[in-house]
């Protein structure tokens, strides 16, 4: 076990089990770049402000950047006993520099340190997850384009409601994912403020340039006080709940998939690519990927209670409790990146029945609010519109009959209002066709919400060269 840094203090070794226990470093050893990246501009800021020599600081910055290659290129391992990543790269710099090694600390804290190297961190991953949502808006969009006159049954508790055309069902998915993004965008812009500087909580005697590491490491502004800067995590809490809602409505439209490929309904055939097989019943073709997301939809939202349960009780300023922020939203953000990178591939592969769709559509009287409105278009107010069409459905059922089969006597043995055009009234192009109000169902309401959609989207394409 390498010496502790603190140790001065201290009468004995600290025992073995308690280091393990304390250590972080094998969930935060990930951060090693972020770590040197935050090092290297708070050293040329000591360098810069005369509280370390230039000369010193150059040598600390090379000697950060030659760890940083010896990490990558494999050669140095980290060492599982250091007490977290930033006291493994500090020892690792003094053990090559010596004592100008030791002048890194100077006016910094591992509690200011660790506060910039999660939001660098994360920074990255958020552009990561950003893309691959961008990504799956394109795939939806483009699939909605090939299917705005698809024709499948609306739903509403799970049974059949009224006709949509699939297009307009992916379209919906479209929007809850670009406020997906949205809120991805704003997560990111609250937590780019840069808390160097507020040392261990209560900043310090030196004569310190926040706003020149904050200016270094691309931050808008260096935090403005310093018990916050290392007190809160509500930046881990406000990701961890946007990729919560993201994994949300991944889940919603997994259950659909699994819905839609059982026998039953049949809507899709997922590729073989992204289907999976069953040890003993050799028929099977499971929809594996979207029951893992449904899956890991419940370990991420666990991951946010986590992070809010953590921080609740806490006094100002640094409490250990925090390091437990690493591995919830690490989980949270790998499990997303992972969900997204699987599901994206497996839609724009899988195979639409729009004739199962329309099958399906066709029957379960998707088409009564229909048979009413024609009622009310002819005079008749709503509610009596909607028993007669319930009497109109009672007595299709009784004879195994559907709207469209039913004689015209019968419809007009309940109403004179019926007349042979009710059957054009309640065929589902029409059904689909005229629901034409802004953001519905019908061909033309929907093409109408793409070009929107992908007008709201283009910018954010050009930005990732998404085409
Ligand atoms: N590993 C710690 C964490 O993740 C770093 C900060 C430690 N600070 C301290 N005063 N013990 O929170």
């Amino acid at each position: 076990m390498a010496d502790k840094m603190w140790a001065g203090r201290f009468s004995k070794e600290v025992d073995e089990t308690v280091n393990a226990f304390n250590s972080s470093i094998s969930f935060d050893g990930r951060m090693y770049r972020h770590d040197i990246q935050g090092s290297i501009a708070h050293a040329t800021m000591l360098g810069e402000c005369g509280i370390i020599s230039k000369d010193d600081s150059s040598k600390i910055i090379e000697g950060l950047k030659d760890i940083l290659k010896d990490i990558e290129d494999g050669s140095l391992e980290m060492d599982m006993t250091a007490e977290d990543i930033h006291m493994f790269i500090e020892a690792e710099l003094t053990k090559r520099l010596g004592d100008v090694g030791k002048r890194l600390h100077t006016a910094r804290s591992r509690n200011d340190q660790v506060a910039v190297d999660i939001r660098l961190y994360l920074r990255d991953e958020i552009t990561e997850i950003k893309v691959l949502v961008l990504k799956l808006c394109k795939a939806l969009c483009d699939l909605a384009q090939k299917h705005t006159e698809t024709i499948l049954p609306g739903y509403t508790h799970l049974q059949r409601a009224q006709p949509v055309t699939f297009a307009h069902h992916l379209m919906a998915y479209v929007q809850m994912l670009t406020r997906d993004y949205q809120r991805l965008c704003d997560a990111a812009g609250r937590m780019n403020e840069c808390p160097l500087g507020s040392c261990a909580l209560a900043g310090t005697t030196y004569p310190i340039n926040r706003q020149m590491t904050s200016d270094l490491l691309g931050f808008d502004r260096p935090m403005e006080n310093s018990l916050d800067g290392v007190s809160d995590r509500d930046f881990c809490v406000e990701l961890g709940c946007a990729i919560s809602l993201i994994m949300t409505h991944l889940s919603r439209f997994s259950e659909e998939i699994i819905m839609w490929c059982s026998w039953e309904f049949k809507f899709i055939e997922l590729d073989d690519a992204y289907a999976t097989g069953s040890s003993i019943m050799p028929q099977k073709k499971n929809p594996d990927i979207t029951e893992l997301i449904r899956g890991k939809a419940g370990r991420v939202n666990g991951n946010l209670m986590t992070l809010l349960s953590m921080l609740k009780g806490l006094p100002l300023a640094y409490n250990k409790d925090m390091q437990e922020d690493k591995e919830a939203i690490f989980d949270s953000v790998d499990n997303v990146k992972l969900c997204l990178k699987t599901f994206i591939p497996m839609i724009e592969t899988m195979k639409v029945n729009k004739d199962k769709m329309r099958a399906a559509a066709a029957g379960g009287f998707i088409n009564a609010t229909d048979c009413a409105d024609y009622l009310v278009k002819h005079g008749m107010p709503f509610r009596d519109a909607y028993k007669i069409t319930g009497r109109l459905v009672a007595e299709c059922i009784d004879k195994g009959l559907t709207l469209e089969t039913l004689p015209l006597e019968s419809y007009r043995e309940l109403s004179v209002l019926f007349d042979e055009d009710i059957y054009k009234a309640i065929s589902l192009e029409t059904c689909a066709g005229e629901r034409k109000s802004y953001g519905g169902p019908a061909p033309e309401a929907v093409k109408k919400q793409i070009d929107n959609a992908m007008k709201t989207l283009k910018p954010y394409f050009d930005e990732y060269g998404i085409n």
